[in-house]
């Protein structure tokens, strides 16, 4: 049996990635930059073994439990030659087994392996509520996965390969402040740009399940949203004056495309049909809070991914100030200060031959 656990941090976008050029190969659309957080961190074990070693391990379960749990497949037989996906402490849905499979799959003819694994994955991030679960999930799955199965990737090679399970989880391969290039398959990766000192303020109003996943949302918002080809293009722009803010340390620029890029982003998703809504009124309420804060001189800026959980980016000597006026204006419980993070990495990693 040969095993592998690896840890990565989830990253929030101050360019979106929203929409891909091609679902197979899980091209973006455009271009996207964001910083890695370090906070959160999702850590995922890998252990590909023979048949029924896989189907013993601690994913499946044992007796009675292994007939209760869908994702352990439907018989003692079966459960031997598939992959088993233990989330968050309980066993994962099909749905959450199936996206993993698939991704095993491409590494497994990476790798020329046929062997199936068993996946444990613990995210201290909320699962499915746009604070980033699939980018932390998938980049730590996609470490730990390419060790357990014997592939030598670089760090470009690995955050193509995180690309294919989730395509956000490219940029919580490298650290820190990421981009990700738009482009063919070997021009689509992931590298750490220089950028000025930022933080993060997480600001959770809803930490449960969104309705509607980032994919499913993002493929109804290019074939419904008549706004869509026109985020192509301002997106594109956005990236290169982003890409230009960053090189001269202009956090006031920085914090400016940052929250204009998301609203934008926003009012495409607004336009789909049925149309799709993230933001809730608290989203607004906290929207409405940082734009006071700028009033009254502490520098802020909003964004939020595909859900209701909104993100301000500030300067780090600020945080603390916009982590208490957001408790104090925006009623956050708890809000969370994050710097910039480290890249994923491997924390262990061993063959048992007995
Ligand atoms: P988020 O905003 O949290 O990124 P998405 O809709 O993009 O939400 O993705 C959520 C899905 O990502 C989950 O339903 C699950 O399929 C997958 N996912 C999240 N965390 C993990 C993980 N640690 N390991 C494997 N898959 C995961
Ligand atoms: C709004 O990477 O979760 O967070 O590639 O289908 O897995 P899939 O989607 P995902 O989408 C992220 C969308 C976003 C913006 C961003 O992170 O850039
Ligand atoms: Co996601």
């Amino acid at each position: 049996m040969t095993s592998a656990t690896a840890i990565a941090h989830p990253n929030i976008a101050l360019i979106k990635y929203w929409g891909k050029a091609d679902e197979t190969l899980s091209l973006p659309a455009t271009g996207s930059l964001s910083m890695t957080l370090d906070v959160f961190p999702t850590r995922t074990t890998v252990t590909v073994g023979e048949g029924a070693a896989v189907g013993e391990g601690a994913a499946v379960g044992e007796g009675a439990a292994v007939g209760e749990d869908a994702a352990a497949g439907t018989g003692a037989a079966e459960s031997a030659d598939r992959d088993t996906l233990q989330l968050n402490g309980r066993p994962a849905t099909e749905g959450e087994l199936a996206r993993v499979t698939k991704f095993l799959d491409l590494v497994r003819e990476f790798a020329g392996d046929t062997r199936p694994a068993a996946v444990v994955s613990e995210n201290t991030v909320p699962t499915g509520a746009g604070l980033a679960s699939s980018a932390s999930g998938f980049a730590a799955l996609a470490t730990a996965a390419a060790a357990a199965y014997g592939l030598d990737l670089d760090t470009r090679d690995l955050s193509r390969l995180a690309r294919r399970g989730s395509g956000s989880a490219s940029r919580s391969i490298p650290g820190g402040v990421a981009i990700w290039h738009a482009g063919d398959d070997a021009a689509s990766f992931s590298e750490t740009v220089a950028a000025p000192p930022l933080a993060m303020v997480i600001a959770t109003v809803d930490a449960g399940e969104k309705p509607i996943s980032s994919r499913e949302a993002m493929r109804r918002t290019i074939a419904t949203s008549p706004f869509f080809p026109a985020w192509i293009p301002s997106t594109a722009a956005s990236l290169e004056l982003m890409v230009a803010a960053c090189a001269a340390g202009d956090f006031t620029r920085i914090g400016e495309l940052t929250e204009s890029n998301a609203l934008r982003m926003h009012a495409v998703i607004q336009g789909s049909e049925p149309p799709i809504r993230y933001l809730t009124a608290a989203s607004t309420r906290v929207f409405d809070v940082v734009a006071g804060m700028r009033a009254h001189g502490l520098e802020a800026y909003s964004t939020a991914d595909a859900g209701p959980n909104v993100v301000v980016l500030t300067r780090p000597e600020d945080a603390a100030a916009v982590a208490a006026t957001l408790s104090a204006e925006a009623g956050i419980a708890e809000p969370v200060i994050a710097l910039p993070g480290p890249g994923a990495y491997l924390v262990g990693a061993g063959s048992d031959e007995s």
